[in-house]
């Protein structure tokens, strides 16, 4: 196939260029009926090409359509057998995987840091989860990933399991041993999910970590657009190795999960943003990963700062480190990384992906002009560190480790669909959560539905919101009430 086309992207071009008459929706009709501030803001191109599903020629017609195609093409890039473009991010493949593992059994060991759209995903099926612990790292505070030798012991402990469901890389850039994950898996006969959300760029740099398909996972969900860089929202679904997940399953699922009306220029971004990375990607990595190194070596010049990067690799749960992702360690500031972000906007507009207490996570993209944008953060980086000075505790500042998580009394979707009450937060110690409760960022749940919930976990999650996070899937965002089950 030839990777420097991008058929679908093509199609709708052709489409918007030949002026057709569109009888159809959507109701601005190509631009012409658009408000004017809209037009303004996002060019008549962007809205020329805002073309709806089942349109001939595109998505419709002789096979393979252009959309057919564009979607082989990404899973040929990928090594996958095949692949979807997803019009609801990453969170709707993890709300797929979920539904198609449920067409295999009921069991599935889950990673318990695991996306909370994952935990959504446990609800839509009602498989039953055994969690399993990745690997904390207790000086950093931070979560890596999981290790073979814990899923071997999980997937021991729940023999009726159909799949492993497993987070790599993380947030803060810690990769897996898929293939060590993989190998524990098909050992015990299950497929290994990968939540790929931050890694669609592995692929396309042998310097970076093994990328989950090549390392033998079963179905990995990619978060095209976090590093990639196709629009916000689109992301892919690829099936890999030996097809233990039933490819008409995950097909039924990415349609139950997916608008009838999926957003043209989503899909195009995907096709056009395959091509660039199969083409230019290695060379674009290159140089950001240049400039990130650069970034790195001044930021640790920097009193009170430190980086992650590759030394991390070797610590439990941690078999590789993914550089797209420039992680300090603030510890050894006066300031924790909460009050950091706020000065870093105040002095240079900057504007991070993840802030907690320990550690800031700037994100680069795979094409992004890294070296300018390296730079502005370092000079801020430089200015704040001046401003508030070092921590004469330095690395002996400790954090906030969090707490166990409560007992599962119940699935997440018999907790989530059962009769339940709101109560004031202070009385829901002892009661079976019948909502999550996910800090965020990174939105790791603390409270799944099903679980009790427990006079420390409320506690944290109320600290992290004084600190300035938010929390995602509570029906009370500042947690005065929580939702709980009748029993
Ligand atoms: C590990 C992981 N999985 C899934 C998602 C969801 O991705 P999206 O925002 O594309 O829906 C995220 C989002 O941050 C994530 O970090």
């Amino acid at each position: 196939m030839d990777q420097r086309r991008a058929p679908y992207l093509e199609a709708i071009r052709a489409y918007a260029e030949r002026d057709p008459a569109r009888l159809h929706v959507p109701g601005h009709k190509g631009g012409a009926g658009a408000d004017a501030g809209l037009i303004e803001t996002v060019g008549e191109e962007a809205l020329a090409v805002d073309i709806p599903a089942l349109t001939y020629g595109i998505d419709l017609g002789p096979e393979p359509t252009p959309f057919e195609q564009a979607q082989q093409l990404a899973a040929e890039a990928w090594g996958a057998l095949r692949s979807w473009f997803l019009v609801n991010g990453a969170s709707q493949g993890n709300l797929a995987a979920g539904l198609a593992l449920a067409h295999h059994g009921s069991e599935v060991v889950v990673q318990r840091n695991a996306h909370s759209s994952a935990i959504d995903a446990l609800v839509l099926s009602g498989l039953r989860p055994t969690f399993v612990s990745p690997e904390l790292d207790p000086e950093l505070g931070i979560a890596h990933c999981l290790s073979p030798e814990a899923l071997e012991v999980a997937l021991t402990l729940t023999p009726a399991a159909v799949g492993a469901w497993v987070v790599s890389p993380t947030y803060f850039g810690a990769a897996a041993d898929v293939r060590a994950l993989a190998e524990v898996a098909h050992a015990h006969d299950v497929a290994l999910i990968v939540d790929e959300a931050w890694g669609a760029h592995m692929a396309f740099h042998e310097a970076l970590p093994e990328h989950a398909l090549a390392a033998g996972a079963d179905l990995v969900i990619s978060s095209t657009h976090k590093i990639v860089g196709s629009l916000t929202q689109s992301a892919m679904l690829h099936l890999g190795g030996e097809a233990r997940v039933g490819e008409d399953t995950v097909d039924r699922a990415v349609t139950l999960t997916e608008s009838t009306s999926p957003n043209a220029l989503l899909y195009g971004s995907l096709d056009a943003a395959r091509r660039q990375a199969v083409v230019s990607g290695r060379e674009l990595l290159e140089r950001t990963m240049g400039a990130l190194a650069q970034a790195r070596e001044q930021i640790r010049e920097i009193d009170g700062l430190d980086v992650l990067d590759e030394r991390l690799a070797g610590r439990p749960g941690v078999h590789g480190y993914d550089p797209l992702r420039l992680a300090v360690d603030v510890r050894g500031l006066a300031a924790s990384g909460y009050e950091l972000a706020v000065l870093l906007r105040e002095i240079g507009d900057i504007n991070l992906e993840l802030y907690g207490q320990n550690v800031i996570v700037a994100v680069f993209g795979m094409g992004e002009r890294s070296m300018p944008e390296a730079a502005r953060l370092v000079h801020a980086l430089r200015e704040a560190a001046r401003r508030v000075g070092t921590d004469p505790r330095g690395e002996q500042a400790s954090f906030a480790a969090p707490p166990p998580w409560g007992e599962l009394a119940m699935t997440p979707r018999e907790a989530y669909l059962g009769s339940q009450e709101v109560v004031p937060a202070e009385q829901a110690v002892g009661r079976i959560a019948a909502e999550s409760l996910a800090t965020y960022p990174p939105g790791i749940p603390n409270v799944l539905p099903g679980e009790r919930l427990t006079a420390e976990t409320l506690a944290y999650i109320r600290g992290t919101l004084e600190l300035g996070g938010s929390i995602r899937g509570a029906s009370d965002r500042r947690l005065r009430t929580v939702r709980v089950v009748v029993e």
